[in-house]
């Protein structure tokens, strides 16, 4: 096991992926986390994170100093390596130039930490800081033009610092170095496997369920299908699969799931239709946060009325991923109060998104994974690609694509036109290239059109195709003109209601992939 203090870096989950891709387990641990419950955590090697501080700043992040001597060999990135050098008495200062974008490593010893690292290649730097002098014991491994100690290391003490970002993918030869680390230096075995996981956790379900019974929603995105395969694996017909159809899903989705599961998995599933209580709620409804919120809110009154119906349950299983239960240490500073703080952009709504004071236990089998994790899970359970490859869509589902009230007819109208895009995107073969790719319904706003001698007079649908890594941050996609035009054309032809077809160029940041 790797344990990686984080300081605040957006990259700190992706060094954690990054060891996992090595099949060697690894957490992501605040920077503050106490010496003790580092050792009782027992890792093989401590990894300490970037962060966007200088060491120098008012309450910079520090970690116990402790851990220089507790004989675990530790590898410190950018803000990781500084603090490691300040700490043992070293000197780092704002550098006259920072580095930012890709930087050649010359590299002065081949050995240890850099071993199969090519002399000269491209690593990923983004720092002001640099090392002015090393503390006792270091020598350097590693230089750029601009960065004397771009990679450093205590052999004896097995303490190793890096000014770039090996992991992260422009840094070519950067897993290299992180095999090196984990395997050599750290030496831990490549055990973490997905065979091994589903093997451990369907021992674990099996024990900690015993003959009771176990509720599920099923939403019908990758995690929940994954836990819906986990948990029947482990305990038969002891779970029961819920699917709470709230009148927002795509057109043909809920018969769909429906049927792939009983037909296909053979696995039952309690289909309730209750998208006439969820229209309800939103009527009249036009502010976005409200909106979610009343969607959140129905889901929960729902859930609780069906699982008295179908129940009595002991346990509620949740497909609550690693990012969810990573306590990341927020160092946004508000410059109000001095307070960290983290800024909520939406209440996101999903079938996980249930209150803790149910009267069940909770059960969480996926917790500890990471959403790649999960497909190849899903994948070795005999999830079919159509769902593990699935483009992910938000709990309220077509509800926050339709901006302003949602109704039937407004429904109706999104379904219809939200179809023809999936069907051509998954005609042009760019499906899996897209992160996402849906309609937008725009119905307070017409526009004046003309079609054979008529005039029309009707709504605009947006097109929203982005590219993503992980939903965080996203880039409008650069889809050919031809599927452009063809998705245009059937929509303005095909969908009544619908007269113009416009196009969302807009990133996140700024824009969020979402319009509401
Ligand atoms: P935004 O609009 O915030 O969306 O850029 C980022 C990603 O999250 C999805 N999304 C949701 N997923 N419940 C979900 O399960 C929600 O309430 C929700 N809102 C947005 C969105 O589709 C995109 O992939």
């Amino acid at each position: 096991t790797i344990a990686i203090l984080d300081f605040g870096s957006q990259y700190s989950e992706l060094i954690a992926r990054r060891i996992r891709e090595t099949q060697v387990y690894s957490e992501v641990l605040p920077y503050h986390t106490s010496i003790e419950k580092l050792k009782e955590f027992a890792p093989k090697g401590i990894i300490l994170s970037g962060g966007p501080n200088s060491v120098y700043d008012q309450g910079a992040p520090m970690c116990d100093p402790e851990i220089w001597n507790l004989g675990i060999p530790v590898l410190g990135v950018c803000y990781g390596m500084q603090l490691m050098v300040k700490q043992l008495g070293g000197e780092v200062a704002r550098a006259d130039r920072g580095e930012y974008g890709k930087a050649a490593l010359l590299i002065d010893d081949p050995t240890d930490l850099l071993t199969n690292v090519e002399h000269g290649a491209t690593m990923w730097m983004s720092h002001g800081d640099s090392v002015l002098s090393l503390p006792e014991g270091f020598e350097v491994l590693a230089h750029t033009a601009n960065t004397p100690s771009a990679a450093i290391a205590h052999p004896n003490k097995q303490l190793y610092g890096v000014q770039f970002h090996p992991e992260v993918v422009h840094s070519i030869g950067g897993q290299a170095l992180i095999r090196n680390f984990v395997y050599h230096i750290c030496e831990c075995e490549p055990t973490w496997t997905t065979d091994s996981f589903i093997e451990e956790a369907v021992r674990e379900v099996r024990a900690q369920v015993g003959d009771r019974r176990v509720l599920l929603a099923l939403s019908g995105g990758v995690d929940s299908s994954t836990l819906a395969f986990l948990l029947h694996k482990a305990i038969g017909d002891q779970l029961t699969c819920m699917f709470i159809d709230q009148g927002f899903m795509r057109k043909g989705e809920p018969e769909r799931l429906v049927k792939l599961f009983l037909e296909q998995f053979h696995i039952p599933v309690e289909y309730i239709n209750a998208s006439d209580r969820f229209i309800a709620q939103v009527k009249g409804i036009t502010d976005p946060e409200e909106k979610r919120k009343r969607i959140g809110y129905e889901f929960i009154n729902v859930f609780e009325s069906e699982s008295k119906r179908l129940g009595p349950f002991d346990f509620l299983a949740q497909g609550t991923l690693y990012p969810d239960v990573i306590e990341s240490a927020d160092t946004n500073i508000d410059p109000a109060t001095g307070k960290r703080v983290a800024v909520k952009i939406k209440s996101h709504h999903n079938v996980g998104g249930l209150p803790p004071n149910l009267r069940f236990t909770l059960i969480e089998p996926l917790r500890m994974l990471f959403k790649d994790e999960v497909r190849k899970v899903g994948t070795a359970l005999g999830l079919p690609e159509e769902i593990v490859k699935r483009q992910p869509f938000p709990g309220p589902g077509l509800a926050i694509r339709i901006i302003g009230e949602v109704t039937p007819d407004r429904l109706e109208i999104l379904r219809n036109a939200d179809l023809i895009v999936r069907q051509e995107v998954n005609r042009s073969g760019s499906y899996h290239d897209l992160w996402q790719a849906f309609a937008v319904l725009l119905p307070t706003i017409r526009s004046v059109g003309v079609m054979g001698d008529q005039r029309t007079y009707a709504y605009p649908i947006v097109l929203r195709m982005v590219t993503s890594e992980d939903g965080m941050t996203a880039d409008w996609a650069r889809v050919p003109y031809d599927l452009l035009e063809t998705i245009s054309t059937r929509i303005v032809n095909e969908v009544k209601g619908v007269n113009r077809v416009v196009l969302d160029i807009t990133s996140k940041p700024p824009g969020t992939i979402e319009w509401e």
